[in-house]
């Protein structure tokens, strides 16, 4: 256990889907101002997890606390959970191609901006207010986290190169400030210039008060932004602590032998 308090606390959490027990009672704790890796084989529960946390996936059991919130979060509704200050990225890029830039990453300001139709209707001078200030902080996201992007805004996400549509995607997810946020394989599918680059952008988003759970298959990108790493493997957490420590973990290496794409032997 780290010396910071628990921000995040997950107890038992299970997801089955019919037979297949993608999560089977996962304990993870989540400390103030840490990254926590994740890491484990193809279809071990990883996006899973993600997806019960942020509720989009009904939870099997378990609970999941907030330091100060009482409330199991899988029992909360995904804008419930936004509100709470949880963000996320998504595995398979979520945007839309036809969009700008801008329109993109406003989406993350009206997550967490809900007017509800009586307030347009009596104050219609509060909702372009409103309208304005979500404009400055997507515009404030996008220049901390994508400055290049931040002076074109109007162009079209679709004429993007696939490392900007990440930045985009990280960008929407860090408007507002959240307290944590779920970032899902943010390095795949980029080369290695861009993986540092990537791995840049998540230390200073981390650097800038935010509590990080991070999924990779890459090791040298988790070994540099990850101060502590967890290994799922068929939906159990089977090792916990720092690379050096999960790198040479015998159920560790065991759990990757075999598999196509034998990351955590490349990376050694
Ligand atoms: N919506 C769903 N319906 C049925 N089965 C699912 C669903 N989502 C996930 N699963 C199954 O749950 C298991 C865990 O999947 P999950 O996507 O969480 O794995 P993962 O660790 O993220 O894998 P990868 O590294 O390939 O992204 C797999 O067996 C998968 O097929
Ligand atoms: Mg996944």
């Amino acid at each position: 256990m780290t010396a910071s308090a628990t921000l995040l606390d997950i107890r038992g959490a299970a997801k089955s889907f019919g037979g297949v027990r993608a999560l089977d009672g996962i304990d993870l704790q989540l400390a103030a101002g840490e990254v926590l890796g994740v890491i484990g084989p193809n279809g071990s529960g990883k996006t899973t997890l993600f997806n019960l946390l942020t509720g989009v996936v009904r939870a099997s059991g378990g609970t999941v606390r907030l330091a100060d919130s009482g409330a199991n979060l899988l029992d909360l509704k995904p804008w419930e959970i936004s509100t709470l200050g949880i963000a996320r990225t998504f595995q398979n890029i979520r945007l839309a191609l036809g969009q700008s830039v801008l329109q993109n990453v406003l989406v993350g300001a009206y997550r967490q901006n809900r007017t509800s139709w009586w307030q347009v209707l009596l104050t219609p001078q509060t909702v372009a207010a409103r309208e304005a200030q979500a404009v400055e902080k997507a515009m404030e996201a996008l220049r901390f986290v994508a400055p290049a992007l931040a002076t074109t805004p109007d162009r079209i996400v679709g004429e993007l190169p696939y490392a900007d549509r990440r930045r985009i995607e990280l960008a929407r997810a860090v408007v507002g400030d959240p307290r944590i946020m779920l970032i899902d394989e943010p390095a795949a599918g980029m080369n290695p210039h861009e993986t540092s680059e990537i791995a840049d952008d998540i230390l200073r988003i981390a650097a800038r008060g935010m509590s990080i759970l991070v999924i990779e298959h890459k090791m040298k990108f988790i070994a540099t932004v990850a101060s502590r790493i967890a290994v799922l493997n068929f939906g159990r957490k089977i090792a916990e602590g720092s690379y050096e420590q999960i790198r040479t973990d015998p159920n560790v290496l065991a759990s990757y032998l075999g598999r196509k794409g034998d990351h955590l032997a490349a990376a050694r």
